[in-house]
């Protein structure tokens, strides 16, 4: 028997702090006008001083749980996408699976810029219908005001602060994730990147005289190639799903530019409003874009349950893919209060147990420093 990978919870979150473009008409040389005409983007929300990718991800990603509901210790596997990690290392993953007490999950980060999320949802789809996986989160979370160069009026327009998420469940039942496409083309490398910061030019005097830390980006190039490869992925995921263009219902796309879309609707053939649009108030969120435009349409009430619904994006790398949706969930009834109770403690125990993990591990840490120091051998503890 197949097994299909089902979206059985999502959930958004987003700081709240507004940026409009007023504001940034304040901070360099552009207009309020031309941002909206040139993007449609008319603000964008910022992280406060104490949001982060991880903070922001796991907001999403315990409001996915809830529409799941189900409990974080059923998780099999976390995948955080996102272009603006915690850290270099450790993942931002481990992050998340350790604030959710998702103990028998393993979790990784996965960098494909802005089409993260699509490659997050393929390989979580391609986990559960090896068989491999039964449940998979998978988040977009991103904080790009801290990569973002705030003189640039090319790019500091452009991005905005979020998370989304999704909960992924394997069922017999054919529906879920029906297709998907990844691409890439590194000899774009150059196109869209923040140049300095990782092995190649590390951190230095230069790199930060040179803002080689924010991003860098020509737009005009990025524009051209997304137009045609939006197009192109659409056709293919839709072709490899055995459907037609006009048996999808709805095209969430990755929110950069209105016209960017407006383009990809012209080359498809399709009306502009069969495509999900809400960048007008969060701007570019990178890998959160697809997943916070599907919650939002949900809530609507615009994506209907048994509809077909195309993901698709393109972003850094330079990469791009699609994804081709079976939506066959309808609105979960709210879980009991019980349940949600339940969870709400399972995440304060958790949150004493890693804090009881890194006071034992001090503790050992001491006692073991002690002993070497007096010229013993540490006792084997059999722990890893
Ligand atoms: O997740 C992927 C992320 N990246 C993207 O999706 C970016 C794709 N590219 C774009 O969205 C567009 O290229 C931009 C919105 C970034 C720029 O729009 P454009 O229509 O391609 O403008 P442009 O770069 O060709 O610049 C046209 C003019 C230039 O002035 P001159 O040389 O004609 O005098 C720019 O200096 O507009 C100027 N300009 C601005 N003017 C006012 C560029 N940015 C601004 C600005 N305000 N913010």
């Amino acid at each position: 028997m197949k097994t299909y990978a089902h979206i059985i919870g999502w959930g958004m979150a987003v700081p709240k702090r507004v940026l409009t473009n007023r504001e940034i008409s304040r901070m360099v040389d552009t207009t309020e006008e031309w941002i909206v005409s040139r993007t449609g983007i008319r603000e964008r929300r910022i992280a406060g001083p104490q949001d982060t990718t991880a903070s922001l991800g796991l907001e999403a990603a315990r409001k996915a749980i809830e529409v799941a509901d189900i409990s974080p210790g059923e998780i099999d596997l976390i995948i955080v996408a996102t272009s603006t990690p915690e850290h270099l290392f450790p993942a931002t993953a481990c992050m998340i699976q350790d604030a959710l007490g998702a103990r028998k999950a393993g979790a990784f980060d996965l960098l494909a810029a802005c089409t993260g999320f699509i490659y997050a949802l393929s390989l979580a789809s391609q986990a559960i219908t090896s068989g491999a996986m039964n449940t998979v989160l998978v988040i977009g979370s991103e904080t790009m005001s801290r990569i973002v160069n705030w003189e640039d009026r090319g790019t500091c327009i452009l991005f905005g602060d979020g998370a989304g998420a999704f909960v992924l469940r394997g069922s017999e039942q054919r529906g879920g994730v029906l297709a998907s496409l990844l691409r890439s083309d590194g000899s774009g490398a150059d196109l869209l990147s923040v140049p300095a910061g990782g092995s190649r030019k590390p951190t230095s005097i230069e790199t930060l005289r040179d803002n080689l830390h924010t991003v860098q980006m020509n737009g005009p190039e990025v524009f051209r190639f997304a137009t045609t490869v939006m197009v192109d992925a659409c056709r293919k995921v839709v072709a490899d799903a055995g459907l037609r263009m006009s048996e999808i219902d709805r095209i969430v796309p990755h929110q950069a530019n209105e016209r960017i879309v407006a383009a990809a609707a012209r080359g498809l053939k399709l009306p502009v409003d069969r495509f999900v649009l809400n960048l007008e108030r969060y701007g570019n969120t990178s890998t959160a874009s697809i997943p916070i435009a599907l919650c939002e349409a949900v809530a609507a009430g615009t994506i209907k349950p048994n509809t077909n619904i195309v993901f698709v994006a393109f972003g850094g790398g330079l990469t791009w893919g699609a994804a081709l949706v079976r939506w066959d969930v309808t609105m979960p009834a709210a879980p009991s209060s019980w349940r949600r109770l339940q969870r709400r403690a399972f995440y304060g125990i958790s949150r004493v147990r890693s804090a009881l993990r890194r006071g034992a591990r001090t503790v050992e840490g001491f006692i073991f420093g002690k002993l070497s120091a007096e010229g013993e051998e540490p006792p084997h503890t059999g722990k890893s």
